[in-house]
């Protein structure tokens, strides 16, 4: 029997897997993070502040050609850094949810 290949976004602290939902298509990190039941902190939604800023551990979220202001740091990219309000996962995604800091 065929089963459906669903992607999963995953949410981890250290090696602790703290939920996981499907992947939405066009769908924020943060409003996965909800579906899964795992809270990320989070304040102005807009990409600005920073406060939702995890590491991305395996899969892809593209990031906008024009940085927003929370996420304006090379070392930060280099580090896996993204977004949860603005990210949207383009494929199945693991992700950490300390920041790369
Ligand atoms: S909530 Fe402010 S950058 Fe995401």
């Amino acid at each position: 029997m065929n089963e459906a290949i669903v992607a999963l976004v995953r949410f981890f602290r250290g090696s602790a897997l703290l939920g996981f939902t499907p992947l939405v298509e066009n769908q924020t990190l943060l409003q996965h993070a909800e579906d899964a039941g795992v809270e990320i902190p989070s304040n102005c939604t807009s990409g600005t502040c920073g406060s939702c800023m995890v590491t991305l551990l395996s899969g892809q979220i593209p990031l906008p050609e024009d940085l927003p202001p929370g996420l304006d740091d090379e070392f930060l990219i280099e580090q896996h850094a993204r977004l949860s309000c603005i990210g949207i996962p383009s494929t199945s995604v693991d992700i950490e949810l300390s920041p790369p800091l």
